[in-house]
């Protein structure tokens, strides 16, 4: 697929059929994260999940806070919209046990920056190939405080879940994008 219909086909989908992507095709994705504007100074970690159980697991730690009555933000089962594959990118925040505190804020800027470009790289790949995609937050935050369900996820010590996304094949029709100056303003400094 060309550069600028993956970029105009890209969208997050929240629907999914049983087809397990290929070996071959979710070797790709990962590959296009390690091809990511990486800077190394982080540690990093991916984790590819297919296990329905340790999917369910997420599922439950999500539902204690988004399905709570008194939740600020309300969202319903499945956070993970039955997708066949779950990436998750964990990695070390970094903190004052290794450098001082504003040294440290200053590079998980650096390290978030990273994340959004690895995970934006699979999105761009997974839709290359014809695969579909969603970003996953909840599934990520509900880690927190929850070693048994990083555990159960494959998410190496002293790492936290940073980001994820979810891959599979969809039934619905994927219209192409147009784009939205809303979106961002622009300026120009001349
Ligand atoms: C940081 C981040 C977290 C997200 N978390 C979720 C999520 O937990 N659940 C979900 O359905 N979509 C999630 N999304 C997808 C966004 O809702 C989606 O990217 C946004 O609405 C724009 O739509 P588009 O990706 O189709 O352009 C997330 C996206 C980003 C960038």
């Amino acid at each position: 697929m060309e550069f600028e219909k993956v970029l105009v086909s890209r969208v997050s989908t929240r629907k999914y059929n049983d087809k397990m992507p290929s070996d071959e095709d979710i070797q790709k994705i990962l590959d296009a994260a390690l091809l990511a504007p990486i800077v190394h100074l982080h540690k990093f970690h991916l984790s590819v999940v297919t296990s329905k159980e340790a999917m369910n697991l997420a599922e439950d730690a999500a539902a204690e806070i988004f399905g709570a009555p008194d939740a600020l933000i309300k969202m319903p089962r499945p956070y993970l919209y039955n997708a066949p594959v779950w990436i998750i990118l964990s990695g070390k925040i970094h903190d004052e046990t290794e450098a001082p505190k504003a040294q440290a804020e200053l590079m998980n800027v650096n390290l978030f920056w990273d994340v959004g470009t690895i995970i934006e790289n699979m999105e761009l790949q997974a839709t290359a190939l014809g695969l579909a995609h969603c970003g996953i937050n909840t599934t990520v935050v509900a880690m927190r405080g929850r070693p048994d369900v990083r555990k159960a996820l494959d998410i190496p010590d002293g790492f936290d879940a940073l980001a994820s996304v979810i891959i599979g094949y969809t039934d619905l029709k994927i219209m192409e994008r147009k784009v939205k100056p809303e979106l961002i303003p622009v300026s120009y400094v001349k």
